[in-house]
């Protein structure tokens, strides 16, 4: 007779703030259901995480539960922003998956079941030589995988690359996006001629594996992404759609007024920010982030800003040390932000994003369109006015505009005009319309990770799942 198993999952995120912030908070929801729990981060983000958060500290509470870390291979000093994605990833083939194989293989207890990031494509021939089956986690948004998943089909009937410049041409072979995507809402890297581009050949790859997994985890509920979800089943019939996974974890933790548990980011928070939003009315502020990858040039900050000065709205804006290309002066620009503005600005190098976009204060957030930060502003009800800069955000932001109601999508264009014009719009004029349909979104979102909510249900079914797979 065959002997069972302990159920053991090894979690494998993609190295970057947004990827670690919502395998983190799956691996405490699976932790929490006494499954013992592997994450393997890159020496480089568990140092931040050791240095500015208790995430090491909170996880000793779960005695199945251990951090292991392997090297990435860039140099101390390589930035590991947007663009860099794809000298990240052939660094760590050389440098972090040998030792990944090694540790499966090598495991005491033996690995049930891999969970690793959709992009991580070598994760499909390791699983299979240790027998385990894998799930893909795709951190980035479903409607943005499924124009990733469509690539081949966009190519074959020659939509990518562009015939000509006309970026706002509907795009007709995304099934289940007729009527709302034109070519300008793809992914930016679509706009290029060149189809053996490292970012094209990535997302390629990933289509061809994404198949091969035995269920694909997403950060989304079922009420905002139906569709989506229904045409991503035709390639990977077994869907786990869990999210909001920051809301779920609070609601599996305790009762709706528990503040967010502890922060999982990987720089140093400034809680002043707080004490300043405490003193600011109602829905007065807009909040102002673009994340922890995208950048800006400094002319863009200037339109951004002067729109935010002139339109006569209070700012809370999270300037994340090298955001601004080509420029080292951090204090000059820092100084130029506050410029004539400190009674109704307030600036710092990283917020505690949660706590902020749940304050009172806070009636609308300026985004890059991160599929994190988009979901956080979702469940506290908070209209966004859309900069997207790269991969899914472009179409996050068109989602936000024209499917869920909840904003306007600035995208292509970065002008004071533009930006004092949309921040009245969600602030002022059309306030209530967009803090209705907000509220509506938060709404869905909550009762989807609570008892009885689809997205519950679907973790139950995870859970259940894990406990029974056995190599
Ligand atoms: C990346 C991609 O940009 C995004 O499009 C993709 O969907 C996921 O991976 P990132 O750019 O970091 O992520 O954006 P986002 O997904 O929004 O994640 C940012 C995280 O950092 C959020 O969880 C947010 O709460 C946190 N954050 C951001 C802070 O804690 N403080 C800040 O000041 C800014």
């Amino acid at each position: 007779m065959q002997h069972e198993r302990e159920a053991h999952v090894f979690i494998f995120p993609l190295p970057l703030q947004g990827p670690v912030n919502c395998m983190l908070k799956l691996a405490e929801i699976l932790s929490i259901n006494k499954i013992k729990v592997t994450f393997l981060n890159t020496d480089y983000i568990h140092q931040r995480l050791c240095s500015h958060t208790d995430v090491p500290i909170r996880f000793r509470n779960y005695p199945d539960f251990c951090f292991r870390t392997v090297p990435d291979g860039l140099p101390e000093e390589n930035p590991r922003t947007g663009t860099e994605i794809g000298n990240l990833l052939e660094s760590m083939d050389a440098s972090a998956v040998p030792i990944f194989r090694e540790m499966l293989l090598t495991a005491e207890t033996p690995v049930t079941c891999l969970i690793a990031d959709g992009i991580f494509t070598f994760a499909t021939d390791v699983a299979a030589e240790i027998g385990a089956p894998l799930l893909y986690f795709d951190t980035v948004s479903p409607c943005g995988l499924w124009t990733y998943l469509c690539l081949p089909k966009l190519i074959e009937a020659g939509e990518v690359p562009f015939k000509d410049d006309n970026l706002d041409e509907m795009i007709i072979n995304a099934p289940g996006m007729e009527g709302i995507i034109r070519r300008r809402d793809l992914p930016s890297f679509y706009r290029t001629n060149d189809l053996n581009d490292q970012i094209i050949q990535l997302v390629l790859r990933e289509d061809e594996h994404i198949p091969l997994a035995q269920g694909v985890i997403f950060n989304t509920f079922h009420h905002l992404e139906a569709p989506i979800l229904a045409q991503l089943r035709t390639v990977c019939p077994n869907i786990y759609a869990l999210g909001p996974l920051h809301a779920h974890l609070k609601a599996r933790l305790a009762s709706w007024e528990a503040r967010p548990t502890t922060s999982n980011s990987i720089w140093e928070e400034d809680g002043s920010c707080i004490s300043w939003l405490d003193k600011q009315p109602s829905k007065s502020v807009v909040y102002v982030s673009i994340g922890s990858l995208a950048v800006m040039t400094r002319d863009q900050m200037c339109e951004i800003w002067h729109g935010l000065v002139n339109s006569g709205v209070r700012f809370l804006w999270v300037r994340r040390p090298g955001s601004v290309t080509g420029d080292s002066d951090e204090t000059g620009i820092d100084q130029e932000l506050a410029r004539g503005t400190e009674e109704r600005g307030c600036i710092v190098r990283w917020a505690p994003q949660e706590e902020v976009l749940a304050h009172p204060a806070v009636g609308g957030f300026l985004t890059h369109s991160g599929w994190n930060s988009t979901l956080e502003s979702m469940v506290e009800g908070k209209p966004m006015i859309c900069w997207p800069y790269f991969v899914d955000q472009q179409v996050n932001s068109r989602y936000v505009e024209v499917v869920w109601k909840v904003g306007l999508d600035m995208k292509d264009s970065c002008d004071r005009v533009v930006v004092e014009k949309m921040v009245r719009e969600v602030m002022e004029s059309r306030k209530d319309e967009f803090l209705k349909g907000a509220e509506e979104v938060a709404e869905s979102a909550r009762a989807a990770v609570s008892p009885g909510g689809s997205s519950f249900a679907d973790m139950d079914r995870l859970i259940e799942e894990i406990k029974t797979m056995k190599i």
